[in-house]
């Protein structure tokens, strides 16, 4: 075990840009030596592709360290589950021969997607009265605003069937009334749901555990625990740039909420970083590339949304992001992903602070007028123009790669202690940064 592989005990895995920037590869790469992997907030709207037999899946809702079966994997309070998903997903790993069963642990505090959850984030998105936000589809809005509306529907609701059908009822009977009056939708059905998410509990009964419980003996007793934040940074609900953001907090912060863990049983935070910079969905973005650059940066960097399959907005490297995601997550150290990427530029460009009017901003602003509006200012390295997919130490890269790594180091304030060169564990260059 390296350095970095012993500073485990509990580790935090954010994305420190607007998600996709590569967490489940990171995450891959260090669950081979974890005890616990664990998942603290959002739902299916996430991707990781994982290969089995050759062929590309992908996992929305169980974290990828199922794949290596020394890990136990947790899904904590703080995500919403999809029962429909989570069960393809059990029978598809199921049926290529992975062993689920005392692997897989659910929190009986998360709370449920319901069939109105997804049809009013479709509604929602569809209609002319409200802002498009470019969701995933997946009813993740609504079933957070349900959880903090305290009209939620939680994993242990699904034991009882009387508790069940009547809040399922209490439910419908708002969200039938909105669907149809204001969505124009068909009705839902109180008996019909009432049974499927019955069934549901029945199959995810040998699941169900007390997350907060087992994540605190399994610290107690030395675990190595990594934690996998889905989504990024400045997609949080509190930090990300709202309203254009997901229902929870991505943030390192939003583990201990999701986890039913304390801030001091946390020894490292690790942000992912690409390269550049991507979005998907709407919203402001700065460092955005338009016309030809944007399609030359979504090809060569195959960028196309894990879950929608919609292609991503592209743009350069945005230090004022970085450095802000340093702060808002206490980042130790960052992960820089997809380098390879960038290796026909001739000039490779960072924004550094943006320009709006006579102001230079340095901090990422609140408000989304001077986001939208701003432009950036940059400083440019040049470009390597050689292959670095096959590279093993940051020595060997060509030396304006590490101009460009050690120029991002010096602005954010942070060391990159993973570099990866492309979509193979193999291609990974691991930096002994860290002062253990
Ligand atoms: P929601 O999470 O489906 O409500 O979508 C809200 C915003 O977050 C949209 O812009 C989505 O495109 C974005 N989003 C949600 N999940 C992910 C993800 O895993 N990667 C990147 N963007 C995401």
């Amino acid at each position: 075990m390296n350095r970095i592989e012993a500073a485990m005990a509990v580790t935090i895995i954010v994305g420190a840009q607007w998600g996709d920037e590569g967490k489940g590869k990171i995450v891959d790469l260090l669950s081979k030596d974890a005890d616990v992997v664990a998942r603290c907030q959002g739902g299916a709207n996430a991707g990781h592709t994982i290969v089995l037999e050759d062929k590309k899946y992908i996992l929305h809702l169980i974290p990828s360290g199922i794949l290596h079966s020394q890990a136990i994997c947790v899904i904590g309070n703080g995500v919403v589950i999809d029962p429909v998903v989570l069960f393809e997903e059990i029978e598809l790993l199921k049926s290529k021969g992975i062993e689920i069963g005392g692997r897989l642990l659910i929190s009986h505090r998360a709370h449920v997607i319901m069939p109105y959850h997804k049809l009013l984030d479709q509604a929602q998105e569809d209609s002319s009265i409200e802002t498009k936000i470019g969701t995933t589809g997946r009813g993740i809005g609504p079933a957070y605003v349900d959880k903090v509306n305290r009209t939620g529907i939680r994993v242990v609701d699904l034991l009882d069937e009387d508790i069940l059908r009547n809040k399922i009822r209490l439910n419908l009977q708002q969200k039938n009334e909105i669907l149809k009056k204001i969505y124009n939708k068909a009705q839902l059905d109180l008996e019909a749901i009432t049974r499927q998410y019955l069934s549901f509990d029945k199959k995810m009964d040998e699941y169900i555990a007390d997350v907060s419980t087992f994540m605190n003996e399994a610290i107690d007793s030395g675990k190595r625990i990594l934690i996998e934040g889905a989504q990024g940074t400045l997609l949080d609900i509190d930090f990300g740039t709202y309203p254009y953001v997901t229902s929870s907090n991505p943030t390192s912060g939003g583990a201990c909420i999701g986890l039913g863990i304390g801030p001091t049983r946390i020894n490292r935070v690790i942000g992912i970083q690409k390269a550049y910079t991507t979005r998907v969905g709407e919203g402001p973005f700065p460092t955005e590339f338009s016309g030809d650059m944007a399609v030359q940066m979504r090809e060569l960097g195959d960028e196309f949304g894990a879950t929608t399959g919609r292609p991503r907005r592209c743009g350069w490297f945005d230090a004022v992001i970085a450095r802000y995601s340093v702060r808002i997550n206490g980042l130790d150290s960052i992960a820089l992903t997809k380098l390879d990427v960038l290796d026909t530029f001739k000039e490779i460009k960072i924004g550094i602070a943006y320009r709006y009017g006579t102001k230079r901003i340095e901090n990422f602003p609140a408000e989304l007028k001077i986001l939208q509006h701003s432009d950036p200012e940059y400083i440019s390295v040049p470009g390597w123009n050689m292959p670095t997919k096959h590279i093993k130490t940051f020595d060997a890269l060509p030396e304006n790669a590490k101009r460009y790594i050690e120029t991002i180091e010096s602005i954010i304030g942070v060391p990159i202690c993973i570099i990866s060169v492309g979509p193979d564990r193999e291609q990974t260059i691991k930096r002994d940064v860290f002062d253990l």
